[in-house]
């Protein structure tokens, strides 16, 4: 009991260490996504496509719909709220189920229609990035809809780790420049660190779950 007790407080520190850290970027990237509702002139944007609506709409969409998940996907975790509040937690669980998979849709697009800046490698981390974002968020809304909460809790936590991972893309990039002033970096987006970048910020994570997941039945 006193266990379970630490442990939902530990939890709820570190998503809240989880949210109000990474706040500062969803802040951004919902702004960056608002543009294009509150500018008269995104000709300066390098997201901005002249004449391509959907594309558009898909990209700047995107950026705020990824903020919004970044502050709600961790409630979804919360100690105490899923069991409080079941209707709470189903309804926002579809929506971020959805939500995702439309952020990783959209980003998608984007790749396929544009390209990113890095060229076909950042091409090829995004792209797998994106196509985990559909898969994890598509087996999460489907477990739960088969009543298996505990295969759904492990494809709902490989989520939360993907929907941080366009903030530890940004966080890596911030402490590599600091430490070292941009080593290996280009503007391109093809020195040696950038490349490694394109899987860094998701796959190292996702193994470390999928090692900690693994621990677990032992455990119990
Ligand atoms: C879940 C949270 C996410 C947030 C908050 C987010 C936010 C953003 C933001 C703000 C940008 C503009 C970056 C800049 O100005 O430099 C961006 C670009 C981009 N995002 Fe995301 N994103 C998320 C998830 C994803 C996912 C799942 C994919 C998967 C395909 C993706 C693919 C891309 C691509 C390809 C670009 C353009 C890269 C470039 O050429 O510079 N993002 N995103």
């Amino acid at each position: 009991m006193q266990t379970a007790r630490y442990r939902h407080i530990f939890i709820r520190i570190g998503l809240a260490f989880l949210i109000l850290h990474s706040l500062p970027f969803a802040i951004w990237a919902m702004h960056s996504g608002a543009l294009v509702l509150v500018s008269p002139d995104l000709s300066d944007n390098r997201f901005y496509t002249p004449g391509g609506t959907v594309t558009n709409i898909a990209i700047f969409a995107h950026m705020s719909l990824g903020a919004l998940l970044m502050v709600f996907v961790p409630l979804q975790f919360w100690p105490g709220l899923r069991t409080r509040f079941t209707t709470y937690h189903r309804w926002s669980g579809r929506l971020l189920c959805v939500g995702s998979a439309a952020v990783g849709l959209a980003g998608l697009a984007y790749i396929f229609v544009r390209g990113t800046i890095g060229g076909l490698w950042m091409d090829l981390g995004f792209g797998v990035y994106g196509v985990l974002v559909c898969l994890c968020a598509g087996q999460a809304i489907r477990y739960a809809r088969r009543r298996d909460f505990a295969v759904h809790r492990r494809w709902a936590l490989r989520v939360l780790v993907l929907t941080f991972g366009s903030w530890l893309y940004r966080l890596h990039y911030g402490i590599w420049y600091f430490f070292t002033d941009g080593l290996a970096s280009t503007p391109d987006f093809d020195g040696t660190f950038d490349l490694v970048q394109n899987f860094a910020f998701y796959l190292p994570y996702l193994l470390l779950l999928e090692l900690w997941l693994r621990r677990e039945p032992r455990r119990a």
